[in-house]
């Protein structure tokens, strides 16, 4: 073989070789684009479920805002990634995004000098556990995802928007009935440590944000509901709401009070284990 050919065969080999690293990277490219894509959708229909369940009281369903409550968040001025005025007007020098988290992280335990006309009858609450609010940094960053999902233009949404579906209707449970339907043995003691625990875990992620981390219905997610959550430690007034009353009012919420319907979220295991932890600063376990 000549030293000529030597060299061509060398180069070929090399030519072939970044040939196929370049298919590979461009493969690599397109995976990572989709991988980012379907993690952007995950991150907004999760951020879809903590707006409904957490936000919808004050800023509305669709972020279009109630008077009186809370402002508007799916405004132009607000969402325009090309350059806000709003987010000018109020020196914010930082992105959108991080506007957006910061003002859900820490909320405003002052109403700012924008909105002092509105007459808002609460203050925007702190949501980060970073602040002392009840949700995590993932949760947090869904919800700014769900929030940029309304932004005009060239950002339009990756995924169609989620619209809030309420639970199914529970065909209500005759009190006699009560205990048959209730899926571990319940008795005037009560169900059992391991059953407490369990629907101590689903409060804490669920219910705390509005019922209280001591069950007292007073979570900073009611600051703005309707009606404010039932202080279930409050034994004069347990006494009185019984079992039945209490799964309905879990499974299908009470959507104009700003109580979520939980009947498609969890479990009815899940539902009647969460029922007895609420129950047991009473000890209201079964029916009188
Ligand atoms: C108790 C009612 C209430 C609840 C619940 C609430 N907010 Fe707010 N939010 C407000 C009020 C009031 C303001 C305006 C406060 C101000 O600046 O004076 C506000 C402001 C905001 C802003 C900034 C808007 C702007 O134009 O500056 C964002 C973003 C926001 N809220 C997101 C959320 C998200 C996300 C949730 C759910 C996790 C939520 N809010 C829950 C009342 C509420
Ligand atoms: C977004 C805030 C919010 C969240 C989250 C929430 N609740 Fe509620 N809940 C309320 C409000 C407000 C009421 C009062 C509704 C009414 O009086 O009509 C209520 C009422 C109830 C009642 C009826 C109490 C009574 O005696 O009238 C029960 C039981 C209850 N919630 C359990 C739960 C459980 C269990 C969870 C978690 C799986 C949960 N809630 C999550 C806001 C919330």
């Amino acid at each position: 073989m000549s030293v000529q050919f030597k060299i061509l065969i060398g180069i070929l080999f090399t030519v072939a070789t970044i040939v196929v690293l370049v298919i590979y990277g461009i493969g690599e490219d397109a995976r990572m684009a989709r991988y980012q894509k379907n993690f952007a959708a995950r991150s907004v229909q999760a951020g879809a479920e903590y707006f409904e369940t957490y936000c919808i009281t004050c800023h509305g369903e669709k972020g279009e805002g109630i008077a009186g409550k809370g402002p508007a968040l799916n405004r132009t001025d607000l969402l325009d990634l090309k350059g806000t005025p709003y987010l000018k007007l109020i020196n914010w020098n930082g992105t959108t995004a991080d506007f957006i988290r910061n003002t859900i992280a820490a909320g405003r335990p002052q109403f700012s000098k924008y909105y002092e006309n509105e007459n808002y009858q609460q203050h925007m609450p702190t949501w980060s556990q970073d602040y002392g609010g009840p949700l995590r940094p993932d949760q947090i960053d869904a919800l700014v995802s769900y929030v940029l999902n309304w932004a005009p233009g060239e950002n339009p949404p990756t995924v169609p928007l989620v619209t809030p579906t309420p639970g199914p209707t529970a065909t209500p449970i005759p009190p006699g009935e009560i205990l048959k339907a209730i899926p571990f043995p319940v008795t005037e003691a009560g169900p059992g440590d391991a059953v407490l625990a369990a629907g101590k875990t689903i409060y804490t992620k669920n219910c705390q944000a509005c019922h209280g981390p001591e069950l007292k219905g007073d979570g900073p997610g009611a600051a703005g509901t309707a009606k404010p959550p039932r202080n279930f430690t409050d034994c004069t007034a347990m006494q009185q709401f019984d079992l039945a009353m209490h799964h309905d009012a879990v499974v299908n919420g009470r959507p104009a009070n700003g109580m979520p319907a939980w009947g498609k979220k969890l479990s009815d295991l899940e539902i009647w284990q969460v029922i007895m932890y609420e129950r047991s600063p009473c000890q209201v376990y079964v029916p009188k």
